[in-house]
């Protein structure tokens, strides 16, 4: 399955806003991600990167345009569909985390398990399996709060790569760790967590971790600039 389309997006319109203060944030945004590839896509702030994530990844609904995954129409499906879309093929690191205050570190991890339904001493036991993976093992009976700005990002990787999905969508994974760290990071989620046929779609400002992707999309202003070949490292 290597090399088939994950997700395809045509045509994309979202706006923002009333009166004067109405925005388009995607402009007629048409893009591929396949299976098997990692693809970064990079532009200023304000540019539409996020919204973009958000539409294909199930969360925000387009007002124009349609999303396909492995064929189906996204944007189509009933609402339980769309929840169970989330819940199964998609990983989401959100830029700013939303990890749950109350809940410790391993707890964070293992809600994507308890959704579906696993046992919680087994879902605990696999949230502290991917913890030791991000390097945050001994942080497990922490509140996210006790927890540096990049051990939370380690926290929201972990939660989103818990259950395997085969697709994994990161913003601005790397923004708040030092170099190595972020390269550390992102060597890992492309070689090791996943198996070989995920799609990774990566927004980021992170030069270092171009040399990673198989193809790079700037966006500006809400619509999609150029392509480039990445450094597929
Ligand atoms: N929920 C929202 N309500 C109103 N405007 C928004 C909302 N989300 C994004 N925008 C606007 O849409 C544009 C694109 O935002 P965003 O997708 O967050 O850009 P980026 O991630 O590239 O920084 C910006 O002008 C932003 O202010
Ligand atoms: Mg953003």
């Amino acid at each position: 399955m290597t090399d088939s389309i994950a997700i395809e997006a045509r045509a994309l319109d979202k706006w923002f806003g009333e009166g004067a203060a109405r925005t388009q944030a995607l402009q007629g945004v048409s893009m591929q991600a396949r299976f098997g590839e990692m693809v970064l896509i990079v532009g200023p702030s304000g540019s539409g990167k996020t919204t973009l994530l958000s539409v294909i990844s199930g969360i925000l609904r387009p007002d124009g345009g349609s999303v396909s995954v492995d064929g189906v129409d996204l944007w189509a499906q009933p609402d339980d569909r769309l929840a169970e879309f989330r819940l199964n093929r998609i990983g989401f690191v959100f830029q700013d985390y939303h990890l749950f205050p109350r809940l410790t570190t391993a707890e964070n991890v293992a809600i994507p398990l308890i959704l579906k339904r696993r046992p919680w001493d087994d879902a605990l036991a696999e949230a502290q399996r991917y913890l030791a993976v991000v390097g945050l093992e001994n942080r497990a009976a922490l509140p996210p709060v006790k927890l540096s700005g990049g051990e939370q990002q380690r926290v929201a990787i972990a939660r989103a790569i818990v259950s395997q999905p085969d697709i994994l969508v990161l913003d601005e994974p790397t923004a708040s760790l030092d170099g190595d760290t972020g390269r550390t990071i992102i060597e890992f989620v492309k070689h090791q967590v996943l198996n070989e046929r995920r799609c990774i779609i990566t927004v980021t400002h992170d030069a270092r971790i171009f040399e990673y992707a198989d193809r790079i999309l700037h966006m500006e202003d809400g619509k999609l600039k150029d392509i480039v070949p990445g450094g597929a490292r």
